[in-house]
């Protein structure tokens, strides 16, 4: 069984909805750990409840690349084999990206390339595009810039807030995360300059919602 650990910083709605399907039998894995960098993240509390591995590593006033490399240190016994950031509100240090190459995903809610870092709901509505979406992507050096593993579009409608537009998003966030951990984690995909290209369809009817 493949070992995945999620990073979170709050409310943790994308680990909830990748716990869910795993439990649904909708991908087959199994959360060996759950990192909160925050204390206050209710994500805590949820892992806990659900009897998962949870640990807290606050990163407050920690540099980047000291927390990375605690955070390594945490997982190294566990025997990861990917990392989900799933609402995870700080930058992932080199020694974190050494230990685990193209084995991090991060989920973020705009089609990226356009609007990358923080606000980004609303820096879609001030732009005045009319679809946005949400991303899953490979995590680089770059802010939101790895390879994209999957996307869904969300129409943006005239009478939305950030607020609404994020639900909205939200509900694609919760389907397209765990498709992409099923394809990395499946190993049936191959990286071709920036492109994820799929090698082999998953099977019939694994698909999850
Ligand atoms: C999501 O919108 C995610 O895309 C972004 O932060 C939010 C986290 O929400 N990176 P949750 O904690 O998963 O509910």
């Amino acid at each position: 069984m493949k070992r995945i650990a999620i990073l979170v910083s709050g409310r943790g709605s994308n680990f909830e909805a990748i716990a869910r399907n795993i439990r649904a039998g909708k991908l087959e894995a199994e959360i060996a750990a759950v990192i909160a960098n925050n204390p206050e993240a209710k994500a805590l509390d949820t892992a806990r409840d659900l009897g998962l591995n949870a640990i807290l590593l606050p990163s407050k006033g920690i540099d980047t690349d000291t927390y990375a490399a605690q955070v390594v240190a945490a997982l190294a016994p566990l025997e990861i084999d990917l990392i989900c950031l799933a609402g995870f509100m700080r930058r992932v240090g080199q020694p974190l990206l050494d230990a685990y190459a193209q084995r991090i995903l991060n989920i973020h809610p705009s089609l990226l390339p356009s609007f990358p870092g923080l606000h980004v709901q609303q820096q879609a509505l001030d732009y005045g595009v009319k679809f946005s979406g949400c991303t899953v992507h490979f995590v680089d050096a770059g802010l939101d810039t790895g390879p994209i593993v999957a996307q869904a579009a969300v129409p943006i409608l005239d009478d939305d807030t950030a607020d609404t537009l994020a639900a909205r998003i939200l509900v694609e966030e919760h389907k397209i995360f765990t498709e992409a951990v099923k394809l990395v984690l499946s190993g049936n995909y191959r990286i071709e300059g920036r492109r994820v290209v799929a090698t082999r369809y998953l099977r019939a009817g694994s698909s999850s919602s």
